[in-house]
């Protein structure tokens, strides 16, 4: 495996590649890499003839400056799993290598970025369209691949390939999970043990929402799923809401979207943690 630290070197090896009529394959991360991270990587490795990662803790996508601070940052282990992988490159920049001059772009997300996490988050899914949109540029990937984890930054991602105009398939990844059921999570490593044991919670929430969705309306189930999460000491459920999969905009009723998911966000003590469920 190859580290790279400039936009020169990528940008040369990626057209090396192309000339020789190879397929590239890009798998965006912000490090602190996890099995879920490692998933899109082994997938990325089966579609493609050259795979290329990316670890970039992106500063435009972060709204609030503690949780920029005290991401996580382990690039040794990183660079040991993904050279574990097979990764051929790992593209490991700086902030000035990427955003040499401040990014001023707005982009026109439009409703997809306008729920949930762009609510909670103002500027947040803007930031994750300059940095995925630079990468591509850069990369001129075949492929891009994503986890469900993140169900509304793939659409919004696919919204920013839209509006950019770029030729490339995003390939939506399912999330792993620990076994107790808690989403892997970077930041996960920040959970106390007592957190960290009541964490699973969420899921258990989510998929016993499943079994019960046959005989509730979505209000009512959102109040179970609220309740639920809730009950726990430490817990404070941010939003759970049920969109339509494609558009993301909640609905009101089963009968208005044919892949209802759930998402939601939970406070455990501060740490904000994600994580969704298809009905
Ligand atoms: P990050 O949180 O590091 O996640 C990188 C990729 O790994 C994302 O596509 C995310 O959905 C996926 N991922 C994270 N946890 C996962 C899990 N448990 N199962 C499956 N996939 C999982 O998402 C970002 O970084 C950034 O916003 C980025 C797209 C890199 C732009 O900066």
């Amino acid at each position: 495996m190859k580290v790279l630290r400039t936009v020169r070197e990528l940008t040369e090896a990626m057209n090396d590649a192309r000339s020789k009529g190879l397929t590239i394959g890009l798998v965006p991360t912000m490090g602190a890499l996890h099995q879920g991270h490692v998933s899109l990587m082994k997938r990325a490795r089966i579609d493609n003839d050259v795979v290329v990662a990316s670890v970039f803790v992106n500063p435009t996508q972060f709204n609030n400056p503690e949780d920029l601070r005290t991401y996580p940052r382990t690039e040794e282990a990183d660079c040991e799993k993904m050279e574990a992988i097979g990764v051929d490159y790992a593209f490991i920049p700086s902030v000035e290598e990427v955003y040499p001059e401040p990014d001023t772009r707005v982009f026109d997300l439009g409703p997809v970025a306008e729920v949930m996490e762009g609510a909670m988050r103002p500027g947040h899914f803007n930031g994750v369209a300059q940095v995925v949109s630079k990468l591509f540029r850069m990369v001129n990937p075949h492929r891009a691949y994503f986890g469900e984890k993140d169900f509304q930054q793939i659409a919004v991602i696919r919204r920013m390939v839209e509006l950019e105009g770029f030729d490339l398939e995003i390939v939506p990844c399912p999330i792993l999970r620990e076994e107790d059921g808690l989403a892997m999570s970077s930041r996960n490593v920040r959970l106390t043990p007592e957190q960290r044991a009541i964490a699973p919670a969420i899921h258990r929430a989510l998929s016993e929402s499943v079994a019960i969705a046959g005989e509730k309306s979505v209000e009512e189930l959102k109040d179970f799923v609220v309740k639920t999460i809730d009950a726990n000491p430490q817990m404070r459920t941010e939003y759970y809401e049920i969109v339509d999969g494609k558009t993301m905009q909640p609905i009101r009723d089963w009968k208005e979207s044919e892949c209802p998911v759930g998402c939601v966000t939970v406070y455990c003590g501060d740490v904000r943690l994600i994580d969704n469920i298809k009905y």
